[in-house]
């Protein structure tokens, strides 16, 4: 068993009925050397009583924000500064949308505003109550704030019920920290990405385009980072803001992509095309406004560069890896894309549901590589762009042995 020295968490427990398990999550966690902080809120309280935490984390265990005594020997903030990563298991519905809103009304919730540490939560709840509107825009909310979630999983529920909504158990819980500790999965990787929609301008104030955001393609530069890697990311025209440790290059054309990457794409382990770039330009471009009646009948247009595969014909280039946006026959067409542009790997998404591809908030990828395919079902767009970054690291390091 791996041995983590000098490594602090704080666990949140909340009031489910899993909060008897974080017992043992707490004994798992110090067996692997975490040293543990646990902070009660009153419902959980009913379900389990400090001093149980107390005998198994060795640590006095923090319950009240107003707690004179408490707050004398590690406040509230010391706590918030003390902690190297805060986990909360269970994470109830009650928990996770005083988080999603910010609210400051107990000791674990003001802890949680107040940390710079990683957050990641372990949902325990009925799987209506997790399946709940409510209850999946405030997920959204903290995934997008850069919050990890950890399950739920499926099965027997303690109210009798069978679905999502279990909290993983302690032991699965405890490695999958463990493993966040011992370092990202694309450590020391340099990684390019370009993202967002292109836009081809016909005079200075009409311009070709389409519908992309830039969500999948900044979701995989966050999941990039978070796994270690130098992150930069050639963007076209979106309203997103750059995330947290990733350089952000703004471009609005094809060209300007192509050029973007092209004076990047030599110096970079890893290459992947979010970019929905437009295929086609128009031919030629009128310095003043088109007047209406001087309005073509059609437009020419003339192919962009096709930056993926010239990051792929590139020698000695890139692990280079290709998204296909497809209306049908989504694996035939993206193995055909991965085979024509000289691909390592292509993740095709499906573009003609209104649940998914452009613009939503959630995405649903088949991965597909020479000898290998992955699927990973509709989840948000962070959550994938997570499932993808492990994926291409795995492939990546299976290519390039240390
Ligand atoms: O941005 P969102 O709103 O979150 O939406 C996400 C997305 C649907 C845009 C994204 O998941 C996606 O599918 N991106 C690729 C869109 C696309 O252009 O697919 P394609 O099948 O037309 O192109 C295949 C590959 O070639 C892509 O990697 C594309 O970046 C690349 N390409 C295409 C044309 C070109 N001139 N140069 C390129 O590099």
């Amino acid at each position: 068993m791996s041995r983590l020295p000098n490594r602090r968490i704080v666990l949140g427990v909340a009031g489910g009925i899993a909060a008897y398990k974080a017992v043992d999550l707490v004994r798992r966690l110090r067996d692997r050397e975490f040293e543990v902080r646990v902070v009660m809120t009153a419902a959980a309280r009913e379900f389990v009583t400090p001093l149980t935490f107390q005998a198994v984390s060795s640590n006095p265990v923090h319950c009240d924000l107003l707690d004179e005594q408490a707050e004398a020997g590690m406040g509230h903030i010391e706590l918030a500064r003390w902690a190297d990563l805060v986990l909360v298991a269970p994470a109830t519905a009650n928990v996770i949308a005083r988080l999603a809103h910010g609210l400051a009304d107990d000791l674990l919730a003001t802890l949680c505003l107040a940390t710079t540490a990683p957050i990641v939560l372990a949902p325990a709840m009925n799987r209506q109550m997790w399946q709940a509107g409510a209850t999946r825009a405030n997920v959204l909310a903290l995934l997008d704030r850069g919050v990890s979630m950890l399950g739920p999983g499926e099965g027997d529920q303690a109210c009798g019920e069978v679905g999502p909504g279990r909290m993983l158990e302690p032991e699965e819980i405890a490695a999958r920290i463990a493993a966040r500790f011992r370092g990202g999965a694309l450590e020391g990787v340099e990684v390019l990405i370009t993202a967002g929609p292109t836009r081809e301008a016909l005079d200075p104030v009409r311009y070709l385009t389409n519908h992309s955001t830039g969500k999948m393609g900044y979701a995989t530069a966050a999941a990039a980072a978070a796994a270690g890697a130098r992150v930069s990311l050639v963007s076209g025209p979106t309203a997103l803001p750059a995330p947290p440790g990733v350089e952000r290059i703004d471009v609005t054309s094809a060209e300007e992509m192509y050029a973007e990457v092209m004076v990047r794409a030599a110096r970079c382990d890893v290459f992947i095309a979010a970019a929905a770039v437009a295929d086609h330009r128009p031919a030629r471009f009128a310095e003043q406004k088109i007047k209406k009646g001087d309005t073509p009948a059609a437009l020419d247009l003339v192919r962009t560069p096709d930056i993926v595969a010239g990051v792929a014909a590139m020698d000695g280039g890139p692990f280079t890896v290709g998204f296909a946006a497809e209306t049908e026959s989504v694996q035939a067409h993206a193995r055909d894309k991965l085979e024509r542009k000289g691909l390592d790997m292509v993740a095709a998404n499906h573009v003609g549901l209104p649940d998914r591809g452009f613009a939503s908030e959630r995405n649903a990828l088949s991965v597909l590589w020479r000898d290998g395919i992955r699927e990973f079902a509709l989840a948000p767009k962070a959550e994938l762009a997570r499932d993808l970054i492990q994926l291409v690291a795995e492939r990546y390091r299976a290519e390039h042995p240390a």
